[in-house]
């Protein structure tokens, strides 16, 4: 793993990284060859015109740095083209009925066509995304979500054309750098150590990269590449960079990401759709813009889409638990109001900024939705036995927000945890101890509260957010 590791961390398209030896692994309709001789950069022939590259030979290549970009040397079967493409997209959206329907709803197929046929794009991007398909199918249908919603919601925005047309385009190719990561780090769930994590980071920079290099794009969609992990509240990485900084595009491929998280990975096996992530919106929804927020709300809504809904039989245990999570959460408003109010007296440790703003968009945010107040406990203790079908929904979604806001306090606590860990030297030792006591009041009180979850919810249920971040971030969530 270290040769790769170092490779990755210095992506360079004429390496032969993680991207050969998925080129080796391919076989039957996608078989790969030689497509001129390949050398080295000193000129050293390694593998002669026609030759099949197989996983033995890949593994001869493993960090030989080639004189051409590797998608240039190698021919593999059957790549898409702009037609086999427009078909995947149709394949995808048929198999989940509620894509189907906001598609067919929309009319976006008009767009998608456009999309598709009217402009060719770089054989380099395509062919990766062909490798993409047949090695990484989840991240595959991610980048075809993200296009696809990416494109809905900029349309939804009323952006320019050109704009929706980057939206697209930086959609379906923001995860091109994962091709030419290790196979095994990008399938790897869980138990990432810092390294790994900081190698997965890489694959923005790879992307964006890729997305530059091929001459095609406008600034706007390798902006969007480069900022698909960012947040508006300073959360995100490579940069962490801040609000002003960032670019609508990038934000929209963002939430799509997460989007696909929530309905494909969060919800397999559930009857849950795209409307139930609306709770997941609500908290979020000034993580990626608030007119984001708003015109995938509209969409949704605009779609007809429906929710699963709330079990009206299950009342009785709904109600106790809403209560039980609702208590939970005053507690923990509390706490974060005394964490505030304590940064809040240390304005001059300018390290803390991120965190402070963090947290007061955190507390906007559960005020808004009216949690941790106590007219929302004196109604929740006033409702009797007998159930009715709207308290019942009223209660499922009011657990849905409760559920979303917890990992809104997790955030908190993880990025304050970051903060002390890095001693910033800004702060002054007795606050450091002050809000380091703050923080383990927090995690304390959160782990009581993620405890009343449903013990199989909350192990399979993962942060959108971290999820997409990596699974290293929900090691260190849950760590
Ligand atoms: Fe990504």
């Amino acid at each position: 793993m270290k040769g790769l590791e170092v490779q990755a961390m210095n992506f360079h398209p004429n390496s032969a990284d993680g991207y050969m030896d998925h080129l080796g692994a391919l076989e039957g309709e996608h078989a790969v060859v030689a497509a001129e001789d390949m050398r080295n950069e000193q000129g050293v022939l390694l593998v002669r015109k026609g030759t099949p590259i197989n996983a033995s030979l890949a593994a001869r290549l493993a960090g030989h740095h080639l004189e051409k970009p590797v998608h240039e040397l190698v021919q593999v079967g059957r790549t898409l083209n702009n037609n086999s493409l427009y078909e995947e997209f149709g394949v995808f959206l048929v198999h989940y009925e509620d894509f189907y329907q906001v598609h067919a709803k929309t009319g976006f197929d008009n767009v998608l066509r456009h999309f598709c046929f009217v402009r060719s794009f770089p054989h380099g991007l395509m062919q990766r995304l062909t490798v993409m398909r047949a090695r990484l199918p989840r991240v595959f249908e991610r980048s075809l979500f993200s296009a696809w919603l990416g494109g809905l919601i900029a349309e939804e925005l009323h952006l320019p054309a050109p704009l929706i047309y980057d939206t697209f385009v930086a959609g379906l190719f923001h995860d091109v750098g994962l091709v030419h990561l290790p196979y095994e780090l990008v399938e790897k769930r869980s138990g990432y150590s810092d390294t790994e994590w900081a190698m997965m980071q890489t694959h923005v920079a790879g992307s964006t990269r890729l997305m530059a290099e091929c001459g095609r794009f406008t600034g706007e969609a390798i902006k969007a590449v480069a900022e698909h992990h960012e947040r508006c509240d300073g959360t995100g990485f490579p940069q962490g960079k801040s609000e002003s900084q960032l670019g609508i595009v990038g934000q929209i491929v963002g939430l799509a990401d997460i989007l696909f998280q929530l309905r494909v990975e969060q919800y397999a096996g559930t009857d849950k759709t795209l409307a139930d992530t609306l709770p997941y919106l609500r908290v979020n929804a000034k993580t990626y813009f608030f007119p984001t927020f708003q015109a995938t709300f509209h969409l949704f809504q605009r779609a007809g889409l429906r929710s699963a809904g709330a079990n009206q039989d299950n009342y009785g245990e709904l109600r106790h638990d809403v209560v039980t999570h609702s208590d939970s959460m005053q507690r923990l408003f509390s706490a974060l109001l005394r964490l505030a109010e304590s940064l809040g007296e240390h304005t001059e440790a300018k390290t803390a900024d991120a965190l402070r703003t963090l947290v007061e968009r955190v507390i906007h945010t559960l005020r808004a939705s009216g949690l941790g107040s106590e007219e929302l406990n004196q109604w929740l203790h006033s409702l009797g036995g007998e159930s009715d079908a709207e308290t019942c929904q009223e209660l499922f979604e009011l657990d849905a927000i409760l559920f979303e806001s917890l990992w809104l306090v997790r955030r908190v606590i993880r990025h304050g945890h970051d903060l002390l860990q890095h001693g910033p030297k800004d702060v002054p030792a007795e606050f450091s101890r002050q809000l380091g006591a703050l923080l383990d009041q927090l995690d304390k009180l959160a782990g009581a509260c993620w405890q009343s979850y449903n013990k199989d919810q909350a192990e399979q249920a993962e942060d959108p957010l971290i999820a997409a971040l990596g699974p290293d971030e929900a090691r260190r969530a849950a760590g």
